[in-house]
């Protein structure tokens, strides 16, 4: 394994022991205080002063891992009102705004949040209005910055021009309207998300609850007969008084965890299953990795991935991983008899790092939500088939991208710059400094072109990480086809035709992916780690 990288060798011996997993097993988890705790350790004094971000203060206490309240039923997603009258436009405006919620009594916590145009943002959950959509449909929204830092929206995997997706480049400013206008192509039938994407504050601006689901339907929808649900998952950490702490030193390096994962916005729901359901599932986390089960005995099917339905149902599932930024479908069928279940995020190892040398342990299990399957007496809604709606043997007709005319190579890489680590005053927008995680080398630089491809050639990307931990790759203005996986000489050629934006890579793993760009412009590339994204893990690629 590729050892982490210390560009300042003399100080990165001594400090690394000090980070060291020994060091940190004590903090381990997820209450890491800043650098709290660092003061008695020898050495440290010269590290503390350059850590903490302006904003962070000095001593955060978090809401108990109990604090909030669970078992209220699944809030249904608010919907974008389509204000149109026209048949295939959608029109709409989406204000992002600072919103009060009272999640712990008497505490109010200011969210930001998207809302239709007169909404009551304490109403309902956090979670962004649903924008429900279909092929061919002219999409056009209104975006009203109410927030006190710049912003921009992204429609994250929607095949939308360059210009109109949100680019870190095409800042809205605070108290600035901009018109986002795209078309949906056929073929882009999926499950979308859209969030901000400015650079160096899409962490921020999506901790604080900046983020929201699309759905794209198409007119020949195989599986419109199951009564939907719909789960977005978002991350919350919560600060005894209410507040939303800002990213502490663990949160910038491994992506920030909070104490609470959210499910439309509430924690721990209970959903009632009372007969078959497709779930649409969205990771919307800065940084954890959701890997669902219903518990061993509870099969389901994968349906579908990012953009959309699979060719072929994946059968007899027990467990999904999704990466932060992916989303899938799967049909949970209800049973013949009542039973209790818990929507569980199972163990996984991301290889969260301990500063510098050594990992730290994988978290625990933790409930999502609780399911009580309690399936209706056949006659009702599902005579045909004693409760069972039946699945298509093929979803859909996905045609493997041609051989490619070109390739390119992405290479994940960090490295921890001590010197840079001390210097005072270095952090910007609270980020550390001397922390670096690169695409090809270097970070991100808004005038730098990292790659560049031709309009309508398919070409064949490799996406090695040279890192310790996974980060997941995402590329903006397309799906693309996962070709195989190639990690300590084994090859694993993809099992499954499918059409994603977002692909996790393992340490020491190269993953293969066939896309195609179809429009010219600025497209972005990025780890969806999102505190990784705004430390420079992305790059830019021109599309000519
Ligand atoms: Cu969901 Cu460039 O991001
Ligand atoms: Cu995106
Ligand atoms: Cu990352």
């Amino acid at each position: 394994m590729i050892r982490r990288q210390f560009l300042a060798r003399s100080l990165g011996t001594a400090i690394a022991s000090l980070f060291a997993r020994s060091a940190f097993a004590q903090h381990a988890g997820h209450s890491m205080q800043g650098m709290e705790g660092m003061d008695d350790m020898p050495g440290m004094a010269g590290m503390h002063h350059a850590m903490p971000s302006p904003k962070t203060p000095p001593q955060v206490s978090l809401a108990a891992d109990d604090a909030l309240p669970a078992g209220a039923p699944l809030p249904e997603l608010r919907t974008l009102v389509n204000s149109s009258g026209e048949a295939g436009t959608f029109r709409a405006t989406l204000v992002a705004a600072p919103a009060k919620h009272t999640l712990l009594a008497g505490q109010p916590t200011t969210f930001w949040q998207y809302n239709g145009p007169d909404a009551d943002s304490a109403q309902g959950p956090v979670t962004g209005p649903l924008i429900d959509v279909r092929e061919g449909d002219t999409v056009e929204i209104r975006f009203v910055n109410r927030l006190p830092q710049p912003s921009t929206i992204h429609w994250h995997g929607l095949p939308v021009p360059p210009d109109q997706d949100g680019n870190p480049s095409l800042m809205i400013a605070p108290g600035a309207t901009h018109v986002y206008r795209f078309t949906l192509p056929p073929g882009s039938a999926g499950t979308y998300w859209y969030h901000p994407h400015p650079h160096m504050m899409s962490a921020e601006q999506v901790f604080r609850g900046l983020a929201g689901p699309i759905i794209v339907r198409a007119a020949d929808d195989p599986l419109a007969g199951f009564p939907e649900r719909h789960l977005f998952f978002s991350d919350l950490k919560l600060a005894a008084d209410g507040s939303i702490p800002a990213n502490d030193m663990m949160d910038w390096m491994n992506g920030r965890e909070g104490q609470f994962v959210l499910v439309n916005g509430a924690h721990r729901p209970r959903i009632a299953v009372k007969e078959d359901e497709r779930w649409r599932l969205w990771n919307a986390c800065s940084a954890r990795y959701l890997r669902f089960s219903l518990g061993a005995g509870q099969r389901f099917v994968q349906v579908g991935t990012d953009g959309g339905l699979l060719e072929k149902p994946r059968e007899g599932l027990t467990e999904l991983l999704l990466a932060p930024g992916e989303r899938a479908e799967v049909i949970v069928r209800a049973g013949s008899a009542p039973s209790q279940a818990t929507l569980t995020a199972d163990v996984y190892d991301r290889r969260k790092m301990a500063m510098s040398a050594g990992s730290l342990p994988p978290d625990p299990a933790r409930v999502l939500a609780d399911v009580a399957f309690q399936p209706q007496p056949a006659g009702e809604a599902s005579e045909a088939s004693g409760g069972m709606r039946a699945i298509p043997a093929t979803l859909r007709t996905i045609v493997p991208l041609s051989a490619p005319v070109a390739r390119k190579s992405v290479v994940f890489s960090e490295a921890m710059d001590m010197a840079a680590m001390h210097r005072s005053g270095a952090s910007v927008h609270g980020m550390p400094a001397g922390m670096r995680f690169m695409i090809n080398g270097t970070s991100f630089d808004p005038k730098r072109v990292t790659l560049t491809s031709r309009r309508d050639a398919v070409e064949e990307w490799a996406i090695e990480n040279r890192t310790d931990m996974d980060h997941p790759f995402h590329l903006h203005g397309t799906q693309f086809q996962v070709v195989g996986r190639a990690r300590g000489g084994a090859v694993t050629p993809e099992p499954l035709l499918a059409w994603r934006d977002t692909v996790n890579v393992q340490p020491g793993e190269t993953v293969r992916i066939a896309t195609v760009q179809k429009m010219a412009g600025d497209r972005m590339f990025h780890c969806h780690i999102l505190e990784h994204e705004d430390l420079g893990m992305m790059g830019t690629l021109k599309v000519i």
